[in-house]
Formats: C-alpha cells, structure tokens, sequence
C-alpha cells in the first residue's frame, strides 16, 4: 500500500483534531499530550509515545490493517492477557499521521533524532527485528563480496548471516580466553594491529564488545588503530546501550573513536522485546544513505508503532529524572551482589581483575560442585529465580533497571543457602558445553560454503568434512560451526542438540 503523504504531523493531527473536537478541547489534548512527564524535574520529550497518544484519544473508523480491528477479533483470552490498551495502540505507519519509518517523517523521525542527540550520534536509526536488523543492514550497506573485514570469532550469527549475504571474507580474530570461566575474554588492540599489517588490503574492523558475560576491551585503543590504518571501525555493542547514561559504566565506543554502533535496547535499555537501534558516529564518514537503503530493504514494511514507540520511551527514561534514578539504583545493586557474592564461601563471581575490564551490572556466578546449568535449575525449581543464561560453568545474572534491591538480597541469600552444601547430594557436572571456544580451522569461504552442495549427515560422520551451515544457539548466539569450517571431535561436547549437521558434498 502506498504511504501517505507526510506534510507535518503536528499540524495535520491539530488538523484533524480541530475539525473532529473544536480549538478549546485540541489545546487541552495537546497540553495533555505534552507534558507526559509532568512529575519530571528534566524534560524529556518522548514524540512517538505523544502520537500514539493523540490517536489512542481520537479513534476513527478503522478500514485497514490490523485486521484485528483495534483488538475486537482477536482470541478473547489473548485480548483479556494482552489487555484492550496495548492493542488499540497496535498499528502500523501507514495511519493515524504517526509518521513512517522509510522514510523516517513526523514523529518517527523527530524520535530518531532525539535518540541520535541522547546518545551521541550524527544519525540514529530505530531497529525492528533487533540489533541482528542492523548488523545485517551494515554488513550490506559497507562490505562487499571479496572485502577483507577483521572480525572476532565471538560475534553475533548476525553479523557472519550480513557476511555470508554481502560475500566479504571474515578475517577472524580471537579474543583472550579465561579459561576457568571457560568464556572469552577481551580483544587486544595488539592483535588487531598484528591481524591489520597482515592483511594490509583490509576494508573494516568489526569487533563485539561488551561480551555476553560483560567482559570490556580496550576500545579507544582499537579505535586508535583503526584510525592510524584509515579503516573503519563498527562496535557491536548491543549488550552496552546503558553505557552512555551512566558515569560507573563503560564508555560507550560512539564517544571512543568507533564509526557505528548497534544497541539492543531491549536486552536492558527498557524498550520492548525486538527493538535495537543503530547510531553512525559524529565524525564518522560511513555512507548514511547506504545504511538506510539497507535497512528499508531489510525491515519489514508493516512496523510495529508500539516497538517503535517503546525505543522513544526507553530513550525519555534513561534521559529522565525517573530513568536515572533508576540505572544509579542498577549499579548499586549489582555492587550490592557482588559485595554479597565475595562474603559467601563457595561462590566465585567474573570480576575485571585480570586485565580486563568488566561491566558491573552483568554478573557471572558459579558454585563449587555446580554446574551452570545445574545451578540453574536449582535457581529455578527451587527458588522461583530465573538467570539471563547457563553455561557448563556458571549463571548469568543481570542487573536490571527494573530489579528492586530486595531482588538481590533475595537471590543472594538463595546463593547463601545453596553454597550451605544442602545440594551436594545432586552433584553433578555437565557433560555438555555451551560455549563456543574453539579456534576455526578454515578450508573455504564463508559464502561459497553456505551456497555449495550439501548433504545432510550424522552428527559422527561429519568429523573430517567441511560444514556448510551456521551452527550457533542462543543464547549467546556465538556460532559453534560456520559453513567452510573444518568439523572436529572437539565439536561434538557443543553439538548435544543436533543429531545431523549439513556438510558440503564433496
Ligand atoms: C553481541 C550481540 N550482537 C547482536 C545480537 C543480536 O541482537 P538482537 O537480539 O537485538 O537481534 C546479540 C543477541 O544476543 C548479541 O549478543
């Protein structure tokens, strides 16, 4: 369907209001509208979540998508869950004058704008479908088949997927292992420097960083690197999108010298479940237009104004009053976890001692005799407790800007009680393990992997053959095989859950 024409949503929707209720009652709607966070000592504008507003206040006879007309022939007990509110409120940006995504107009674009200025971006774009949208949009905006781009082993399946579609030639890296917490660790600028004179016809440097368990590089230093090379530098930095709100949190690597950044604020920014954001740097010269027409192919052309609006909201938070209160209030807690975790015998938390630095707010805990995932259920079955992940060694927790204090003391007492041995009688460690460590052994090309002849074989027989498929499970979504590997027996204590593996046909 055609989009509208977008002259300026604030007249237009004064427009419609002045014809529907008259001047007396629009001004009183638009002074409602406006001042959303009255009890606000900042002001924080928040112009998508006024537009849904505006149209949530001023219904109209609805004969277009979503057929579930405003929740009315939706399953009863899913409208009675969901509530009528949220779905009033689902619709798209082809109505109501809330604006459109490709282009960004009305207030679309003013909350992509806000974001940009919040976060310290010359350009921000809002992500459906999460950050896994912008990497891919990067991958195919700024590389190109046969491109050389460093990127760490580590990464995100989406951004090998943005690879595999573009056709340029991962040169991996591998961070530091820490090898007791059997996770990787941080990437040294070192190693990027070493990888760059070695393949001096690189075009990109592309680097994930916090990792999932909150482990921090040195980025200004990368970033430095970079620039002395003349190459572009993108952060994935989809764990970190609190950072730049926040003085006891890392810097974020838009204000380090990096040319774009992807942000899932909906792992701990607040926003809802799928929408992320991709900012390009200031001073950056990364092709802006490219990015967009990448993204427009990429998204769906049905965006969800309720995602959309949840990133327009999570920015006004971290920016509000209310907001920072509560990201101080995470911070706390998590030092408040931690200080709990070094007082209990048994109990061992990932801490930023050994070179590295570490997010404060992401927690990796492990119990003697425990593993993870045994830890885990014990969490779980037995507490009510559910962790961000598990692994063979230990639990993720978050510390989020929604947890109360008493979370935290309830959970450390929890850790109290099973570290008081009461579990040794289950005992039991995993055979099983969940994080990818293992360095690649390459015998093809990414792309020419993923789209030669394969066959489908047993697990045990494709030791010895050349994978042609992404094999990575979330979380953290860090790929076990990639299509031009080389499969071995060490890949089988990571392949539990697969019986068959796809494999090029020789
Ligand atoms: C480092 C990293 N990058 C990108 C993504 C993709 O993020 P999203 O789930 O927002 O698509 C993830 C998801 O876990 C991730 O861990």
């Amino acid at each position: 369907m055609a989009k509208k024409i977008f002259f300026s949503y604030y007249d237009m929707s004064k427009y419609l209001l002045i014809i529907k209720k008259g001047k007396k009652e629009v001004a009183k709607n638009l002074k409602q509208t406006v001042n959303i966070n009255q009890k606000d000592a900042v002001k924080v504008k928040a112009p998508i979540v006024e537009a849904l507003k505006m149209a949530y206040e001023n219904p109209t006879y609805q004969f277009h998508i979503p057929g579930h007309t405003k929740g009315k022939a939706i399953f009863k007990d899913f409208r009675n869950l969901i509530g009528e509110k949220a779905l009033n409120i689902d619709t798209t940006d082809e109505f109501d004058n809330l604006g459109t995504l490709h282009p960004a107009t009305g207030p679309i674009k003013e909350a992509q704008e806000l974001a940009a200025e919040a976060f310290g971006a010359k350009k921000t774009f809002f992500l459906l479908n999460g950050s896994t949208a912008g990497n891919l949009a990067l991958a195919m905006a700024l590389t190109k088949k046969g491109q050389k781009i460093i990127v760490n082993r580590n990464c995100h399946r989406s951004i090998l997927t943005g690879l595999i579609i573009s056709g340029a030639e991962p040169i991996w890296i591998c961070p530091n292992k820490i090898e007791d917490w059997s996770v990787w660790g941080n990437i040294d600028a070192a190693t990027v420097e070493r990888t760059i004179r070695e393949n001096p016809d690189v075009s990109m440097v592309w680097i994930t960083n916090p990792t999932y368990e909150g482990v921090v590089s040195d980025i200004k230093s990368i970033s430095t690197v970079c620039k002395k090379y003349g190459i572009p530098f993108i952060v994935d930095e989809a764990h970190g999108c609190l950072w730049n709100f926040n003085k006891h949190l890392p810097e974020t690597a838009l204000k380090l010298g990096a040319d774009a950044v992807v942000h899932s604020l909906h792992k701990t920014g607040g926003s809802m479940s799928q929408s992320s954001m991709l900012h390009i740097a200031k001073d950056s010269c990364l092709d802006c237009d490219a990015v967009e027409k990448a993204l427009k192919l990429l998204h769906t052309t049905s965006p969800s104004l309720m995602l959309l609006a949840s990133l327009d909201a999570a920015r006004a938070n971290l920016q509000s009053k209310n907001g920072q209160n509560l990201l101080e209030r995470a911070v706390k807690n998590a030092k408040y976890l931690r200080t709990r975790l070094d007082a209990i015998p048994g109990v061992h938390q990932l801490k930023g001692d050994f070179g590295y630095k570490t997010d404060v707010t992401k927690v990796f805990i492990k119990v003697d005799g425990l593993s993870g995932k045994r830890l885990e259920s014990i969490l779980e079955i037995d507490f009510g407790i559910e962790v961000e992940s598990a692994s063979d060694i230990g639990v993720l927790i978050l510390c989020n800007i929604g947890n109360k204090h008493s979370d935290f003391k309830y959970l450390a007492d929890c850790l109290e009680k099973i570290a008081a041995n009461h579990y040794q009688d289950i005992y039991y460690l995993e055979k099983r393990k969940h994080m990818p460590m293992l360095e690649p052994q390459i015998k093809m090309s990414l792309r020419d992997a993923f789209y030669a002849e394969k066959e489908t074989v047993a697990k045990e027989d494709a030791i010895g053959r050349i994978s042609a498929e992404v094999v990575a499970e979330c979380p953290p979504g860090i790929s076990i095989l990639l299509p031009g590997e080389l499969i071995t027996e060490e890949h089988l204590p990571y392949l539990n859950d697969y019986k068959t593996l796809d494999v090029v046909r020789v």
